[in-house]
């Protein structure tokens, strides 16, 4: 019972507003045809309506039917989208002319699913043309409207989830009125475009406030949630700092990649012990020091560092060219990464 009178009472709240604050005057809503008003949707994906005025003037102008469409260059269509940026929209709003003429004799077509059919108009867009140009009772859930509903519904989650998707589609059904759905469509857009704005939403002149949970928790900026950062691969490298006499072995990496020209530890895929064999060293002992996480742009690096203590070091007069011993206690006079300078202080804590 509660379900279904809030239900009520929020497209009645809505198409209220409307009535007293939607845009009521737009090129677009006079002599409503559904040519007029597919072409106007499509100009007004991504772009702002003040944008769009000019530009939805002279198509019709240019195009006054959807025979005229069908009729035109691809040429010309272009030249009259251009400076309104994403062209795949002219393309498809030309070859969807064209499909009309040939496939419809003209009449756009009646039905939800023969809309979405036609280029570049997906579930929403055929929505709002149906509704707006053909009273039709359908929802829509465009940028503006999965807004208002996340945060209206407290809706956790990113929407380009298909799960998040589909919940936010349920409430737009459900919200949906059967009486004035064309104003309804259009209220709900001016809505989330002047009042349930993505920064600081007008809440105090908003007619959802009474109910609306995100206004209630104070999280309206958290709704709708964002885009999940990608996880990052994780990576993994043995780090071997091997000390003499208060002083550690370090190798200049090549000019350019990770690190690029840094001085840092020897690096290793083997096992440690295996790995220390392969060095000339006589080994006192081998110190696990505490591993971490290095995080670049693109992935982790686990790092499992450790201290070998040698003893007697053959390589100390035969080095690589690359490679140099630092006295711990000297300053370094090279540059390290962030990693081999926590490693050192590793190892000055535990000397
Ligand atoms: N954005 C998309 N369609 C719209 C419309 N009909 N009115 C205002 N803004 C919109
Ligand atoms: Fe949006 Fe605020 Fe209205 Fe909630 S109360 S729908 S957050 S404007």
């Amino acid at each position: 019972m509660l379900k279904v009178k809030m239900t009520k009472s929020f497209s009645q709240r809505v198409l209220h507003w409307f009535d007293e604050h939607g845009r009521k005057h737009l090129p677009w809503q006079q002599h409503i045809t559904h040519y007029g008003v597919w072409v106007s949707e499509i100009m007004l994906q991504q772009t702002q309506v003040a944008t769009v005025i000019p530009y939805y003037q002279r198509f019709m102008q240019s195009f006054p039917t959807v025979e005229a469409l069908a009729a035109a260059s691809q040429d010309e269509v272009l030249d009259h989208w251009t400076g309104l940026g994403y062209y795949a929209r002219a393309r498809n709003l030309h070859k969807a002319a064209k499909v009309i003429v040939a496939d419809y004799h003209g009449v756009f077509p009646a039905t939800l699913d023969e809309v979405v059919g036609l280029p570049g108009i997906g579930r929403s867009t055929a929505g709002a043309i149906l509704s707006i140009a053909g009273g039709q009772n359908l929802p829509i859930l465009d940028g503006n409207v999965k807004r208002v509903l996340a945060r209206f519904y407290a809706i956790e989650g990113w929407p380009g989830q298909k799960a998040v998707e589909n919940q936010l589609w349920t409430y737009a059904e459900q919200n949906t009125p059967d009486k004035r759905c064309h104003h309804y469509t259009q209220a709900m857009m001016d809505l989330g475009a002047t009042v349930c704005t993505r920064s600081k939403p007008h809440c105090d002149v908003c007619p959802l406030q009474r109910d609306c949970l995100a206004y209630a928790q104070g999280r309206q900026g958290e709704f709708p949630g964002k885009k999940p950062k990608k996880a990052l691969p994780v990576k993994t490298t043995t780090m071997i700092a091997v000390l003499h006499q208060q002083s550690i072995l370090m190798a200049q990496r090549p000019p350019s990649g990770l690190w690029g020209g840094l001085f840092g530890f020897l690096e290793t895929d083997l096992a440690v012990a295996d790995a220390v064999d392969q060095l000339s060293i006589e080994t006192a002992e081998i110190k696990p020091l505490a591993p971490f996480r290095h995080t670049f742009s693109h992935f982790h690096l686990e790092i499992s560092p450790y201290l070998v203590i040698a003893k007697q070091c053959l390589s100390r007069h035969v080095l690589e060219s690359q490679q140099r011993w630092f006295e711990l206690d000297a300053p370094l006079g090279v540059g390290i990464a962030a990693p081999t300078q926590k490693i050192i202080s590793q190892i000055k804590q535990i000397l």
